[in-house]
């Protein structure tokens, strides 16, 4: 499985890394991340370089780690710092690092070239996580699945008429336009309904409901599994500012070609200092994400048996439009990253 490696991805929830170690797989790399005595977050490989040892099961002290099996000890820049067996240390003992930032409550991770890092800005979510339009409720969980199905479930806002019929069904979807568009490195879909007959799970936090509604959904996707939602709807002939308006953030860190790892956060633009709609919020979460897309979407991946997605060769509709975009741009991305990378091996190679 290719992964696209020069991309910012979510490491952890920054309330997640706290005192002690923990243990990640992403792009099927293993990862230690850990805070030093002066709460600066770290990324190192979790591999020691000699048996192999899960550098999460030593000990962190006075900011170096020790491995547990034979006490190797490895500083924050990766270097072995100490060896107790010998009195030379051996150069290829150490440990890949990787460039991590914290930002927005989230620690965000570097697995590629890390000189690219510095270039590279981590996605900026200040406004749905920062400001004071709007309150976040935040969550994660692993998904058994590839991450691109879960970016065809975001980027594909049809299924809830069907999988959360429940709560998001309403007459009109699919005679509303459908708009799509792209840039090189992103994909948004907007769907637009004037005057309908709004979802239950909408309609309950719209003040005044007389009946019609102007709803709105849209979804944009950045490489390689940021999903940023909008959705929301006003009485009839409303600005949009005066509606509700739900801006989910979902960003998906695949740790293997058939996991990953799911953060998303539930930002709503009402109810901003009323804690009992945080309820609410994690309610969705658990009868949306995890008792509808969860086991729908890893379902998918079992039925997929290993085989890709194009290799399946699936009956597309108008729906899927969007997130075939975002496939497509992916694999370019990754097609020209791996170009570069066999270009730079070249000239060693030959
Ligand atoms: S495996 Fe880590 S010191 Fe031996
Ligand atoms: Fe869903």
């Amino acid at each position: 499985m290719s992964f696209l490696s020069n991309c910012w991805y979510v490491a952890s929830w920054s309330s997640d890394i706290q005192d002690g170690f923990v243990a990640l797989t992403i792009l099927d790399e293993p990862i230690l991340l850990y805070r030093d005595s002066r709460r600066v977050p770290h990324a190192l490989s979790n591999r020691c370089p000699h048996r192999f040892a899960p550098l999460s099961m030593g000990y962190l002290k006075d900011d170096i780690v020790e491995c547990a099996y034979h006490g190797l000890r490895f500083g924050p820049d990766g270097s072995c710092v100490f060896n107790p067996h010998d009195p030379v240390i051996a150069k290829n003992a150490r440990i890949r690092t990787y460039p991590i930032m914290e930002r927005d409550t989230l620690l965000w991770i570097w697995m590629g070239e890390p000189e690219l890092a510095e270039s590279t800005p981590v996605p900026d979510l200040s406004e749905r996580f920062g400001s004071e339009k709007f309150r976040a409720v935040c969550g994660s969980m692993v998904m058994e699945a590839n991450y691109q199905l879960i970016v065809d479930n975001l980027m594909d806002v049809s299924h809830g008429q069907f999988l959360h019929a429940d709560a998001l069904r309403f007459d009109g979807f699919f005679d509303a336009s459908h708009n799509i568009s792209q840039t090189a490195e992103s994909v948004t879909s907007e769907r637009r309904f004037p005057g309908v007959v709004g979802s239950s799970s909408l309609v309950k936090y719209l003040p005044n409901y007389t009946g019609l509604v102007d709803a709105w959904a849209s979804a944009t996707w950045h490489p390689a599994g940021m999903c940023l939602l909008d959705n929301g709807g006003t009485h009839v002939g409303s600005p949009e500012t005066g509606g509700v308006r739900r801006c989910g953030v979902h960003l998906l860190t695949p740790e293997t070609a058939s996991t990953t790892r799911y953060f998303y956060a539930h930002v709503r633009n009402y109810g901003l200092d009323d804690v009992r709609l945080d309820e609410d919020s994690r309610a969705w979460h658990l009868s949306a994400f995890a008792g509808q897309d969860k086991p729908m979407i890893e379902a998918v991946q079992r039925m997929m048996g290993g085989r890709s997605f194009e290799e399946m060769r699936p009956v597309l509709v108008s729906s899927d439009g969007p997130a075939m975009r975002a496939r497509r741009i992916l694999r370019g991305m990754i097609a020209a990253e791996q170009a570069a990378g066999s270009s730079d091996a070249s000239p060693q190679d030959s």
